[in-house]
């Protein structure tokens, strides 16, 4: 028998920037991303490209990646055998689901949340149970109680912390809670307790980290990136988490060698010099502080902000859709939400560089809020 094959989500990737010069007759110098959370500038690293690389080029990387893995086992204070390097957070992400779900099964989030998650989820056949976060007077924070509740049903769960689109952190304390709880629920209902992926993309923003809980959660998978704090988007290095029981399965789904050579030299020269994460995420806050200040002196509503990312709400969706419209026009992208979003009415912008954020709010100058 054949079955007509089921159309899968995809992800939309964001319009490059020719593109968008192209759209705006624009130069393509012009054009400014605020929409993909990025830094506005990578880290020195050029003494690693002008060197030489071991296993050589016409070689593949070796399959434990020791040198990346070393790197990242100091940064983040865990074991080499707890750690899988992935092309980008994402890469992790899809392992991640390939690893827990099948047709059938059941993924639990947090809405708003990165779309990714639903997207890898779904595509595994399995359905999504959305757990709407609190509103805006409550921080975005977790419903904890109905996301727990939702967890009884699920194979896996999504966190992530801090969260994109909101910009808001749950501290560990409560993620431990929560832990807790689903763990309590599932020894009660006599089943396996379902994986739980946190994202932590920002979380050298915030300084914080739920990794330890993994002694305590062993299904606990966390997620890093060095897309963000370590402005290496480019270079697409991400890692899985976990304690090596959970990490098993999911290394036998990624593609042999998913991370270059070159990539895998840059990341681990980056973790090996922390200052300069350090510096960029501290020149970010120093920015974000400016720009939040800025925004609500035009009479923006941004939201506060543990990341290099402000959400911002306005009147309704159709002034949001008008003032991205308005800077889109000046060349500046903002990152904007579907009419069936929670957040149609806001836009997202990422911290840039003083010059590019000033760029923004002269911009944003009279654009009504
Ligand atoms: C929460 C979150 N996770 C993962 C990613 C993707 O990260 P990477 O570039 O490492 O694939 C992003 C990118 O914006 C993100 O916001």
């Amino acid at each position: 028998m054949s079955r007509a094959p089921k159309s899968l989500p995809t992800y939309a990737w964001e319009p490059t920037t020719d593109f968008l010069a192209a759209k705006y007759g624009l130069p393509r110098e012009a054009i400014v991303r605020f929409d993909v959370n990025t830094s506005p500038l990578p880290p020195d690293l050029r003494d690693v490209l002008a060197g030489s690389f071991d296993p050589p080029l016409c070689e593949y990387p070796p399959s434990d990646y020791a040198s990346l893995v070393a790197a990242a086992a100091e940064a983040y204070d865990v074991a080499p055998d707890e750690l899988l390097p992935t092309a980008g957070a994402d890469e992790a992400l899809d392992l991640i689901a390939r690893a827990s779900l099948r047709e059938g099964s059941v993924a639990v989030v947090a809405t708003p949340t990165y779309a990714m998650y639903g997207i890898v989820s779904e595509q595994r056949g399995a359905s999504i149970v959305a757990v709407p976060r609190l509103s805006a007077d409550h921080a975005f924070g977790l419903d904890i109680e109905a996301f727990a509740e939702a967890a009884r049903e699920a194979q896996l769960v999504w966190l992530c912390e801090p969260n994109n689109p909101t910009g808001a952190f749950e501290p560990p304390e409560r993620i431990g809670h929560l832990l807790a709880v689903i763990e309590s629920d599932a020894t009660r209902d006599g089943r396996d307790a379902p994986t739980v992926a946190m994202d932590e993309a920002y979380a050298e923003f915030v300084g914080r980290t739920v990794l330890a809980l993994r002694f305590d959660y062993p299904r606990l998978v966390v997620v890093r990136t060095l897309s963000k704090a370590h402005a290496l988007a480019g270079v697409r290095v991400g890692f899985a988490v976990a304690r090596p029981a959970t990490l098993a399965p999911i290394l036998g789904y990624r593609a042999p060698a998913s991370v270059g050579t070159v990539s895998a030299a840059l990341g681990a020269a980056s973790l090996r010099r922390p200052e300069l994460a350090a510096a960029n995420v501290a020149r970010i806050a120093e920015q974000r502080a400016c720009l939040t200040k800025d925004l609500s002196g035009l009479g923006w509503r941004p939201f506060d902000s543990q990341t290099n990312f402000i959400l911002v709400r306005f009147s309704s969706a159709a002034a949001a859709n008008r003032a991205a419209e308005t800077l889109l026009r000046q060349g500046l992208v903002p990152r904007t939400f579907g009419s069936d979003h929670p957040f149609a009415d806001c836009l997202r912008l990422t911290v840039r560089s003083a010059e590019e954020n000033d760029r923004l709010i002269e911009a944003a100058r009279g654009i009504p809020a």
